[in-house]
């Protein structure tokens, strides 16, 4: 018999779905929608490992599928999305969940080697971590892009081959959120890449951006001694630069 806080978080999930039912990485397009919390509640369920599996072999995610490594419990697609070689454009909506005022976010990719049906590891960065400052702490709409990403200079990446861009969110406690979308590489000119535009591609104006990095470097000088602090918000481009210059100039 389904005993009636269960009928309830299936009333709520179904309300919560219908109210949520757009992508996370909105741009070049992600493995499907993961924006799932079923199963019975975290504090009725002791023995839960963050999934259940179900007698009549169905998972159940209590916490939420998105907290599952690596891509939030969804399994590799086949519906790939075309990507440029060189990188391309990643918009975000960083708001789904509520705790999100502030999240660290890594934007990593896997890559799948000749032979191999599936990446090994999703363990090349392609941007320097950063955060992102939202609204508040409740879920909020809006996204972020990053126009262009690079790949990492000491990869060697062909056309046609298939990577995986995995984009994780750290809440503010420290738990990470998973989405990923599956890419083939093209030529940067291929008709096929869906094209960048203010549409798709834009920063809502309430999410600010800061950059995060270690001061190991910086003890040198004798300004600080702290393990990591945030810069002021800015262009993360440049100060992407700045980092570089800095990382260059001070070790
Ligand atoms: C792939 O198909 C799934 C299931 O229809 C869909 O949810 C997802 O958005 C698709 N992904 C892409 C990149 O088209
Ligand atoms: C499997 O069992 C769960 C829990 O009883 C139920 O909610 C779900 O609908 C079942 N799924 C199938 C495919 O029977
Ligand atoms: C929980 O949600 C996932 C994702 O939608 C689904 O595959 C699974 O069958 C659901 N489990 C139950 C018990 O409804
Ligand atoms: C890339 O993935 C597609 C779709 O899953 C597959 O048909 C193709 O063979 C893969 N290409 C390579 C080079 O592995
Ligand atoms: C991760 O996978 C790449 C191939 O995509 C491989 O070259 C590298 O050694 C792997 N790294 C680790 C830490 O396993
Ligand atoms: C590429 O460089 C990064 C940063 O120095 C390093 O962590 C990574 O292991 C390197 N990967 C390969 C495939 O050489
Ligand atoms: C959004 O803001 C980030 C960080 O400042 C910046 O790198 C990116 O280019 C901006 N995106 C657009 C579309 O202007």
């Amino acid at each position: 018999m389904l005993r009636l806080s269960y009928i309830l978080v299936v009333a709520v999930v179904a309300i919560l779905e219908t109210a949520r039912a757009h992508t996370v990485i909105t741009y070049p397009g992600w493995r499907g929608n993961n924006l799932h919390a079923n199963g019975t509640l975290p504090e009725d369920n002791p023995d839960s490992h963050g999934i259940d599996y179900l007698e009549n072999g169905t998972y159940a995610y209590p916490w939420g599928m998105q907290w599952m490594y690596p891509c939030g419990g969804m399994p590799q697609t086949t519906n790939r999305t075309y990507w440029p070689v060189s990188g391309g454009a990643l918009s975000v909506q960083p708001g789904w969940f509520p705790g999100h005022s502030k999240a660290l976010f890594y934007v990593n990719i896997g890559i799948q080697l000749e032979g191999q049906a599936a990446p090994p590891n999703m363990s090349h960065p392609v941007v320097p971590a950063f955060q992102i400052t939202g609204p508040d702490n409740n879920e909020y709409p809006g996204q972020f892009c990053l126009p262009q990403i690079g790949m990492p200079a000491n990869v060697s990446l062909q056309v046609g081959q298939n990577i995986t861009l995995q984009v994780v969110e750290a809440a503010q406690h420290g738990a990470a959120l998973y989405s990923c979308v599956d890419l083939t590489l093209v030529a940067n000119n291929d008709p096929r890449i869906e094209e960048v535009t203010p549409q798709n591609c834009y920063n809502s104006s309430d999410i600010g951006f800061n950059l995060v990095f270690t001061t190991q470097s910086l003890t040198s000088t004798g300004k600080t001694s702290g393990s990591s602090r945030m810069v002021a918000p800015t262009m993360l481009g440049i100060l992407a630069l700045a980092f570089v210059a800095m990382g260059g100039a001070l070790l």
